[in-house]
């Protein structure tokens, strides 16, 4: 048993629903990340069916794997977006996704940006600063149009996750603190472009316990009841994202159980509950396949050299993250400690630390838990091609993203004549 439903071994090989992972190797080359089709599927079924009777709107993350293959299949779940770019929002259209179901988070939304969500007729607009509402509200009366907005709440609880990835403190330079958005609320009139349809907050991603968010809620509520009081007419919540995923053998809320406690946590008002998943939708639906290339001994390591590194998945040197590696066929060479690293020309350059696995170079691993934040984090670094995406469905693989060329990747740059 690998852990993980969708990649598991059979017999000693490791498959992804029912293909070996060499064969996609040996197919596509290495690296390059797998999908599971069912996985995705189930993930989006499981926050779907959790919600039961709410009324409520599933926000996939685009930042978390921005794939069109993978926002088509959500968009064909019937979910919506959240997405923090006019690039995303692009992705989302040629996706097939539905504008209308779109939200739009982060802090520094451009000009450009705000008229091309608006030309598009977004669901929502997160806003996150005074000076954005008031652009906001400018751009829209130049286009002769209403902007939909929700002000994102700093609600300063401690998400108790990697600061990095931590935004709800007051410290933080995400959203607005609750007293000074029922002062922008409540100067409504003065925004004459834009109409307030919500409440928003997103305190961190990778949380591991269910207490933060519903203090999150307590606080939402509380501010949805004074501006209610004050006859607002607030129609959703948007309750963001965060919820974490099993890295290795952390103990983790279910998607069934944070589910129901964002609507346990909110059960007393009527409005439609939104939410902003990434990482647990797509997280463990994806792993990053790469080649041993060479095992280098020192008198003081052992090393795997793998053809993947930090510029493919960016999370273990970035944030120090966890990711557990497979071998693709168990019971290769001697069971050694090794180090696990790419060909990149930084110490940094590791994908996992000290790992006990018996290999050979030419070997095969899976680096697990790679759906979200991998691809759609890497870089070309060290002039190194992004690799290709493979989505498997039961017994059918489908290439859905091509490698990219060494030719692609100078394509935008020029000589300059002497
Ligand atoms: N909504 C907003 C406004 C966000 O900023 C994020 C993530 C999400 C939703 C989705 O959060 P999730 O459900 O995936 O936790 N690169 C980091 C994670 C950065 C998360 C940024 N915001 C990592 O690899 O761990």
């Amino acid at each position: 048993m690998s852990g993980f439903p969708e990649f598991d071994y059979h017999d000693d090989e490791l498959f992804v629903e029912s293909v070996p992972l060499k064969q996609i190797a040996e197919k596509f080359g290495t690296p390059c990340y797998v999908y599971s089709q069912s996985a995705l599927t189930k993930a989006y079924q499981e926050f779907d069916a959790a919600f039961a009777n709410r009324d409520h709107l599933i926000c996939f993350a685009v930042k978390a794997n921005s794939n069109i293959a993978i926002l088509n299949l959500f968009s064909q779940l019937g979910s919506g977006f959240d997405i923090v770019s006019g690039g995303e929002l692009q992705r989302v259209i040629k996706a097939g996704g539905d504008p209308g179901k779109t939200v739009f988070s982060g802090v520094g939304k451009n000009m450009h940006e705000m008229r091309m969500a608006l030309d598009v007729n977004i669901l929502c607009f997160n806003v996150e600063s005074e000076a954005e509402l008031i652009s906001l509200n400018q751009i829209a009366k130049e286009m002769n149009k209403i902007a939909p907005v929700s002000l994102r709440i700093n609600p300063d609880v401690d998400a108790k996750t990697h600061p990095y990835i931590s935004t709800g403190l007051k410290e933080n330079k995400f959203g607005i603190p609750a007293s000074e958005a029922e002062r922008i609320y409540q100067s409504a009139r003065l925004y004459q472009n834009i109409r307030f349809i919500g409440l928003d907050y997103h305190i961190g991603s990778q949380l591991t316990e269910l207490e933060p968010f519903i203090q999150a809620s307590k606080k939402m509520l509380n501010l949805l009841d004074t501006l209610q009081s004050k006859n607002l007419e607030i129609e959703h919540l948007d309750l963001g994202g965060g919820l974490g995923i099993r890295y290795t053998n952390e103990i983790l809320p279910s998607i069934r159980d944070y589910v129901s406690t964002l609507c346990t946590s909110t059960h007393q008002v009527k409005q439609r509950l939104l939410i902003e998943p990434g990482r647990s939708l797509v997280g463990n639906a994806g792993i990053l396949l790469t080649r041993i290339e060479y095992l280098k001994h020192t008198p003081t390591r052992n090393f795997a050299i793998v053809d993947a590194a930090m510029n493919d998945l960016m999370r273990p040197a970035l944030y120090d993250a966890y990711h557990e590696i497979l071998p693709v066929n168990k019971n290769s060479g001697e069971i050694k400690d090794y180090q696990v690293v790419g060909p990149v020309c930084e110490t940094g350059d590791f994908l996992g630390h000290d790992r006990q696995i018996g290999l050979m170079s030419g070997d095969f691993l899976a680096i697990m838990s790679a759906g979200a934040y991998g691809m759609s984090m890497s870089s070309n670094y060290n002039s190194r091609p992004r690799v290709a995406e493979i989505m498997v469905d039961k017994n059918t693989t489908h290439i859905i993203r091509q490698r990219e060329t060494i030719d692609q990747l100078f394509s935008n740059e020029k000589i300059l004549s002497h």
